[in-house]
């Protein structure tokens, strides 16, 4: 039989809204009805779901740099309990309407979303929308309707007639190797895509990828993976913050972590930012230690 406080644990944390987790601090300890303790910013009570321009500013890039923006790399993955990044094939299954909020929430925040061909072909991805709750906000800070898809890949071996290419609101990249099959390069080119060369051989150099980007005028960067994109990206050292979703699952079996490929010589080391909670998933901020 269920412990009375365990299920009366249980049944809170389901009543619930979003909760900042951390930092905890006088200000940031939320009061029932919406008040926060002590002066500063209004901080969401945790009795509601956190409308876009609180998530927005949840989740601001850093401004970066002195004088023009410096590019900042984000990558925004999920991960079960027992660090699964995908279930049949798929992130879906393991994510909730939170973190598709969330997910929604840095695309609109984001100049360019990097992705790789196989999450492209696997999970259907289609144009980023316009999304009317993040307009202003995106006028304001000098961008697009829209971010911009850029898809990572060495073979080109994608759909060019999906709307991913064909009918984009902002033109979708195509990021490959100077020694990329030239009539891939032109398929992907009729097709509408702008084709950005960042690596001398088949490949993407992740340094490269992140610099031409920035010079395109995209600082800020988001990557929705896959693991073996992000593994690169980690292991480049490009990466200077990690968005992850902890969803409260188990499932097993053999699916991919969020970073896969050739481990790290030595551990990267991150700090965790912020922590939000609803539902039981987690949705913690962490950033770089290091510069890059
Ligand atoms: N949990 C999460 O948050 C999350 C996020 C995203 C995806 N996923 C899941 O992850 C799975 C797919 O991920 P994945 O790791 O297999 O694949 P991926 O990283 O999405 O894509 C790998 C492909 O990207 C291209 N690529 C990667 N690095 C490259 C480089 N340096 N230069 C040129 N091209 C490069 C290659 O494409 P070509 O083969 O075209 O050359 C490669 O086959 C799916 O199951 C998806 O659901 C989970």
């Amino acid at each position: 039989m269920e412990d009375d406080t365990v299920h009366q644990l249980k049944r809170r944390a389901t009543l619930l809204g979003m909760r900042r987790l951390f930092p905890v601090t006088d200000e940031t300890v939320a009061r029932p009805g919406g008040a926060t303790a002590g002066a500063g910013p209004a901080v969401p009570p945790g009795d509601r779901e956190w409308t876009p321009e609180e998530l927005a500013a949840a989740y601001a890039y850093p401004e970066t740099g002195t004088g023009g923006r410096e590019p900042w790399l984000r990558a925004n993955m999920v991960s079960t309990l027992d660090g699964a990044a995908q279930h049949d094939g798929r992130s879906q299954p393991i994510s909730n309407a939170a973190d598709m909020r969330i997910f929604g929430t840095l695309r609109g925040l984001a100049d360019v979303v990097v992705v790789g061909a196989q999450t492209v072909r696997q999970e259907g991805y289609r144009p980023a929308r316009e999304r009317e709750a993040f307009a202003a906000l995106r006028k304001a800070a000098g961008q697009g309707p829209a971010p911009a898809i850029a898809v990572v890949s060495a073979s080109l071996e994608l759909d060019f007639s999906e709307p991913l290419f064909s009918s984009p609101l902002v033109p979708t990249l195509v990021l490959t190797g100077a020694a990329a099959a030239p009539d891939r390069v032109a398929a992907a080119e009729r097709a509408g895509a702008r084709v950005v060369i960042a690596g001398d051989g088949m490949g993407v150099d992740p340094v490269r990828a992140v610099r031409a980007l920035a010079d395109l005028g995209m600082s800020r960067l988001l990557t929705e993976g896959g693991p073996r994109l992000l593994g690169q990206l980690v292991a480049s050292g490009v990466l200077d913050e990690l968005c992850l979703t902890v969803s409260p699952m188990l499932t097993a079996g053999d699916a991919q972590r969020i970073a896969g490929g050739p481990s790290v010589a030595v551990p990267r080391r991150f700090t965790l930012v912020s922590l939000l909670e609803e539902e039981g998933f987690l949705f913690g901020r962490y950033c770089r230690d290091q510069p890059r």
